[in-house]
């Protein structure tokens, strides 16, 4: 009888384990994006074509808002990370940006009538981190 009792302990304690490594085990598998003001479902392409916008814009390379990952086995950059102060500056710029152009162009538009951005990072930045004047 006693035995009975330990193997049903046992078993509904490996079920318990089961149902929880089940319920964490998507988080590990899918990281989740950290995007505040892109679209959360914007393609790897666009997502590409932006970030190298920025770049070519400020004239810097990834590092300059993208902090190194701290797995030291990797040289790669944790791109999800907002560590770094230029990332979210980056974000302000982006809102400012699309305000500008929102606010004030949006008699600029194309056949299709959508509205062509007029003023865009390199607008300001044109090569330069520190656009302010000098
Ligand atoms: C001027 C700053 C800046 C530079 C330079 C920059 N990024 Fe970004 N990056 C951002 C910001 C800001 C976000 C988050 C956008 C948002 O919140 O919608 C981002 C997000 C990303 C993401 C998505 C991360 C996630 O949450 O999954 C990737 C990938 C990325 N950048 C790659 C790059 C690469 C590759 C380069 C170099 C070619 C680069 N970035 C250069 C500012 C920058
Ligand atoms: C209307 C002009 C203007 C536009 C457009 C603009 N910026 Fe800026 N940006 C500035 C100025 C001016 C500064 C410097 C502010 C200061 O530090 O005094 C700056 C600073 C920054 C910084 C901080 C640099 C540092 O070293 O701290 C980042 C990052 C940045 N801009 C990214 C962007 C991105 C990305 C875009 C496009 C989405 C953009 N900016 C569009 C004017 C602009």
């Amino acid at each position: 009888m006693l035995h009975y009792k330990k193997i049903a302990i046992v078993l509904s304690l490996i079920a318990f384990m089961v149902v929880g490594m089940a319920a964490t085990k998507p988080l590990d598998e899918k990281p989740k994006r950290n995007l505040k003001v892109l679209p959360k479902d914007i393609s790897h392409e666009d997502l590409d074509k932006v970030m190298g916008g920025f770049k070519a814009a400020l004239g810097v390379k990834c590092n300059f808002c993208h902090v190194a990952s701290k797995d030291s086995s990797s040289h790669h950059l944790d791109f999800a990370s907002d560590e770094k102060p230029e990332k979210d500056i980056a974000r302000h710029m982006m809102r400012m940006t699309a305000k500008i152009n929102k606010k004030y162009f949006s008699f600029n538009k194309d056949d299709k009538g959508n509205t062509i951005p007029a003023v865009s990072c390199i607008t300001c930045h044109r090569g330069d981190p520190h656009p302010e004047v000098k």
